[in-house]
């Protein structure tokens, strides 16, 4: 499928919000894809397609992982805002012909983060947030950030999203305090650019 079509299809399923998210998502990613030196196409199609599965409901999502027999853990399952991470790439591959896994992991990735994100995971994870359109605390120092020292900017963001999932009393994935705590080393060995951690 191309771009356009993938587009046309996403805009059938979406919410017009959503759907809106979804393209500035895309032009986030191509810049900062740009910007870091990595491919600017793959960065398009996983931001594109990030949330494709955030018209399911959990039910469905439930239904899918099961099916699929995918491993999933206690605190994902009990999350339903994390849901359709876990969804999309199934969605992705088999309704948008995407079989490229970077892109793929990318957009699985993109509601905890993980620690060692690759650069594109890295990419995806920060343009959901800093998108023209996106309204969630003050973001004014991450999208400065972004374009200055990545490794800061994820960190901002992870320990936003921490504090936001603290203060609604949900469960706090480990693989968000992962990416955290990822960043924060990244940020205190001066380590600026998209350089993956093991
Ligand atoms: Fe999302
Ligand atoms: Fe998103």
């Amino acid at each position: 499928m191309n771009i356009e079509d993938m587009k046309a299809k996403l805009k059938r399923e979406l919410s017009p919000a959503r759907f809106q998210h979804s393209l500035g998502v895309m032009a986030e990613s191509i810049k900062l894809a740009r910007f870091y030196n990595i491919d600017q196409k793959k960065a398009g199609i996983a931001g594109l397609l990030h949330d494709c599965a955030k018209h399911l409901n959990s039910a469905e999502v439930l239904a899918l992982v099961e099916e699929k027999g995918l491993i999933v853990d206690d605190i994902l399952i009990n999350t339903p805002s994390l849901h359709h991470g876990i969804a999309a790439p199934i969605i992705a591959s088999e309704q948008y012909g995407v079989s490229d896994g970077e892109i793929l992991d990318a957009i699985y990735w993109h509601s905890t983060g993980r620690a060692g994100m690759t650069p594109l995971e890295k990419i995806v994870f920060v343009a959901d947030y800093i998108e023209p359109g996106r309204k969630f605390g003050n973001l004014h120092e991450a999208r400065k950030a972004a374009y200055e020292d990545i490794n800061r900017c994820i960190l901002m963001l992870a320990e936003l999203t921490i504090m936001h999932v603290l203060k609604k009393g949900d469960f706090l994935h480990p693989d968000t305090i992962n990416a955290r705590n990822d960043a924060l080393m990244n940020v205190k060995k001066g380590i600026k650019g998209l350089t993956e951690t093991l």
